[in-house]
């Protein structure tokens, strides 16, 4: 196009004339609402379709049903959060803490070094919650190994884990170098491996991984941060197979806290793609 403009311009107008005129008309489209999302597999498979086979969303339509046994949250366990002290991690505290929780482990690299941090210590220790602070690089395998011993010798018996840990360091992957997408990496993937290795012994009813929308879309300037998010689902799949509790979850926008209200760019990006923000409460709700 950029060498033959004349002649490209003079394909468009031809092609947008026809469309006009009706000459070109759209592909049929055949819809199938997702409540008989079957149908509409079993309508591709036979090869019957012409066009385009489509699977609409009308408010209300599909049941949401929970796929395991629910699992409560235990006053007389302890449940640790990595990434603990960042946004979405003390969001997790809270929202524990309202369904029973009264033990926490909130981990991170550099403590409770923010405001919102300070003052959400101070809401959770006032309602009686017990928590503890552990200043620890989930990516190191001996300070995830000591963390659990700790846990094991100084709290009630550890039920859940929270793998909320992780960083960005956006850019195009032609010009993203090896150092950039091992940051993102690590506190991920890394973390996620040896909280499964150190854990997996532990009779946990809950092992969580915040994994981003992101690992199933992409995201232009996310190549890294992608591929750390696909390792925790995947690490989740396995888990499943040797009977291990695990949960990924491909968390869309969180409004106003975290990493994503950090970057207004990503925010605006991934509005123009149709992913609005859903608020932390609305998020852990369903959780
Ligand atoms: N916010 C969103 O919209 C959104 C959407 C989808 C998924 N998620 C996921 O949800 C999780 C929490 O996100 P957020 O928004 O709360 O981000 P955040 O505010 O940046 O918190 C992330 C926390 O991870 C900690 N961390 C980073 N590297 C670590 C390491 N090596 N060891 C231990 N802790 C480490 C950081 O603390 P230190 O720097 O002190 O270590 C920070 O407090 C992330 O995994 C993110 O990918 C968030």
């Amino acid at each position: 196009m950029s060498e033959r403009r004349a002649y490209a311009l003079r394909l468009i107008k031809k092609v947008s004339e026809c469309i006009r005129q009706g000459v070109f008309r759209p592909l049929p489209v055949r819809t199938f609402p997702a409540a008989e999302v079957c149908q509409a597999f079993r309508h591709l498979a036979q090869a019957r379709h012409i066009g385009k086979v489509a699977v609409t969303f009308e408010p209300g339509e599909v049941p949401a049903v929970p796929l395991g046994r629910r699992t409560s949250i235990r006053p007389d366990a302890s449940y640790l959060i990595t990434g603990g002290l960042g946004g979405f991690g003390l969001s997790t505290a809270q929202w524990l803490t309202e369904a029973g929780a009264r033990h926490l482990l909130l981990a991170g690299r550099s403590g409770a070094s923010t405001e919102e941090a300070r003052k959400t210590l101070e809401t959770l220790r006032a309602k009686g919650v017990n928590v503890k602070i552990e200043t620890v690089d989930i990516s190191d395998p001996t300070q995830v190994e000591t963390l659990i011993v700790r846990v094991k010798e100084s709290m009630p018996p550890l039920a859940g884990v929270f793998h909320a840990a992780g960083v960005t360091a956006d850019d195009l992957l032609i010009h993203m170098n090896p150092e950039q997408f091992e940051r993102v990496m690590k506190p991920k993937m890394r973390g996620a491996w040896h909280l499964h290795t150190f854990t997996r012994h532990i009779p946990l009813d809950l092992f969580v991984l915040y994994s981003s929308a992101v690992s199933l879309l992409g995201n232009e300037g996310q190549a890294n941060y992608s591929a750390a998010n696909a390792f925790l689902d995947a690490l989740a799949w396995r888990h499943t197979l040797e009977g291990l509790p695990a949960l990924s979850v491909n968390w869309g926008v969180i409004d106003h806290i975290g990493m994503a209200a950090r970057t207004p760019e990503v925010l605006a990006h991934l509005s123009r793609a149709g992913l609005r923000a859903m608020p932390p409460q609305q998020a852990l709700k369903t959780l």
